[in-house]
């Protein structure tokens, strides 16, 4: 079984792909993490995230940077969302993604086109969304926990902004599947948007 969870920053997906995987005990990949390493590696080569060239040189990144907590962080996550509109870096982390995908024991990928390019044919297929208010209010909290000076207006203008970069974008663009269930999280807590996903996908395979 493969289950698809699509969505924007902060939507929550994240956090409901982990514990789907848990619940149906499948192995789980944030696609997400192989786009802020190629973002990270363009950053640490000097090179510019906007050129193609650039982007895909960086995709040949080691492994061992796919464990380093700085691709967690905004600037990551930034230039993570330039890189991922070359359609040669789509094309560089296609495989890895799709052979995860396609494991015997079956996964659960998220991202943003799991659904609609990397795993089609998925059983599930979830697309998490919520207000830019609402995602914006969470990062605000977890940065501000992990001690970063954050600002509100500020966190809301790069989220719009990274939306508009996402959803614009000519190859893969973020839109729900046709056949996805959409999950909206503004109004709910952790719990029960874990409890909507597991409903939905319950649905979804019968
Ligand atoms: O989910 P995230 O915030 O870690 O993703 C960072 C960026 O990577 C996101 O802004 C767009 C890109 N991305 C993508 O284009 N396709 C994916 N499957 C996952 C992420």
């Amino acid at each position: 079984m493969i289950i698809a969870v699509d969505g924007p920053t902060a939507s929550g997906k994240g956090t409901i792909a982990k514990a789907l995987a848990a619940h149906f005990g499948l192995p789980h990949l944030d696609t997400g993490l192989l786009y802020r390493a190629v973002g990270r590696q363009v950053f640490l080569d000097g090179g510019d995230p906007d050129d193609a060239g650039d982007a895909l040189a960086a995709t040949a990144f080691p492994d061992t940077l796919l464990g380093d907590p700085a691709l967690r962080d905004e600037q990551t996550g930034g230039l993570a969302s330039r890189v991922s509109v070359h359609p040669a870096v789509r094309q560089a982390l296609f495989d890895r993604q799709r052979s995860f995908a396609t494991r015997d024991t079956g996964a659960v990928l998220d991202g943003r086109d799991i659904g609609t390019v990397i795993a089609p044919e998925a059983q599930a297929k979830l697309f998490v969304t919520a207000s830019v208010e609402a995602r914006a209010q969470r990062r605000f909290l977890e940065m501000r926990e992990r001690g970063a000076g954050v600002n509100l207006l500020e966190i809301q203008d790069d989220l719009r902004r990274r939306d508009e970069r996402d959803r614009n974008r000519a190859v893969a663009p973020l839109v729900p599947a046709p056949d996805a269930m959409v999950i909206d999280t503004s109004d709910l807590d952790k719990d029960e948007a874990v409890a909507a996903a597991i409903e939905a996908v319950e649905q979804a395979i019968g």
